[in-house]
């Protein structure tokens, strides 16, 4: 069975972008891999999140990814700063990276411009080929948004087992199926986003169903009044279209066919009626889990997650002669 890793930043509440984006897909893929799935709180560290903050949104995070299905006896799930591993073979793998190689990180470029040009946010990427390589993933799901660190995580790898021995795979994208890119329900044309400036425009995976019909309904359209897919002209149109098509499980144009006749206002209850029958039993479970159950899990999952680390560091030591 192949290797699944992916990780999570625990920061800010779980929305419907990260789960039709990611975390569907995360589920999905339990039944053909061995899945690790990693809260990366080390990563946070790089944007300096207030601490119980932090402390609440790790124990959320796992939350929502057991409320979307993952299932903590068929994947492992984690925190990063649990095993000692992840940093340790970053600092390994630091010497397998140009500082050039980091300049041209493009992640690295926007985020500099709020947080500062420190060494976390620098070597950031480093870290991440850590926890990839650390359990030696074949595949990783990650967003258009991550593939330049994946890139060089597959080079950081391939001069590994050049200069020593071959021990590492060479991980690949995941792409079996891409998710939806959610937008932002009030700026169509950004993302869906934790951040707490856009309430109105993320629906949260707390939000209950008179939140959800509130902030579909309100939604930016057009001043059109016919239903179209057209990202470029009707983004916030085409955003909702993709999100009815995102959970119906259904593709843009049999979605697009199915809805054409309607006026806005009776399309927008439409996709609020079948969101709500998404979410609903998300909510409902993400509800039911206790802090106290999430801390068992996360146990479980870093005692699972060293069996493979410690066999994996040993390895990269043994090579090296340290
Ligand atoms: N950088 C990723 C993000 O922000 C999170 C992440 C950290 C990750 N380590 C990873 C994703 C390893 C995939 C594999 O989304």
């Amino acid at each position: 069975m192949k290797t699944v890793f992916s990780g999570i930043q625990p920061s800010g509440s779980v929305h419907l972008g990260n789960i039709l984006g990611a975390l569907v897909n995360w589920r999905r893929m339990q039944e053909k891999y061995k899945c690790y799935y990693c809260i990366v709180d080390l990563h946070s560290l790089t944007t300096f999140p207030d601490k119980d903050l932090l402390e609440k949104d790790k124990i959320d995070t796992i939350k929502s990814l057991i409320a979307v299905g993952i299932d903590p006896n068929e994947s492992i799930i984690y925190f990063q700063s649990n095993l000692h591993h992840h940093a340790e073979l970053s600092w390994i793998l630091s010497n397998f990276c140009q500082i050039g190689e980091l300049q041209r990180m493009t992640q690295y470029k926007d985020k500099s411009e709020s947080f500062g040009t420190h060494a976390g946010l620098f070597t950031y990427p480093v870290l991440m080929a850590a926890d990839i390589l650390i359990h030696k993933a074949d595949e990783v799901p990650v967003g258009d948004d991550q593939t330049q660190h994946l890139e060089l995580t597959r080079d950081i790898a391939m001069r590994f087992n050049q200069k020593y021995e071959d021990i590492f795979p060479i991980p690949a994208r995941n792409s079996t199926k891409t998710g939806a890119r959610v937008m932002s329900l009030r700026h169509p044309e950004s993302k869906m986003s934790k951040s707490s400036d856009d309430v109105a425009g993320t629906i949260y995976i707390t939000d209950d169903d008179k939140e959800i019909i509130k902030k579909i309904k309100t939604s930016v359209t057009d001043s059109e009044s016919k239903i179209s897919f057209n990202k470029e002209e009707k983004p916030g149109l085409s955003n909702l279209i993709e999100i009815l098509a995102s959970i119906t499980g259904k593709s843009i144009k049999e979605t697009v066919k199915e809805v054409s006749g309607m006026q806005y206002g009776d399309f927008k209850m439409y996709v609020a009626e079948n969101l709500i029958t998404f979410m609903s039993p998300i909510r409902d479970k993400y509800l039911s889990l206790t802090d106290k159950k999430i801390l068992e899990i996360s146990d479980e999952g870093r005692d699972k997650a060293t069996i493979t680390a410690d066999k994996t560091l040993l390895e990269v030591k043994n090579c090296l002669g340290i």
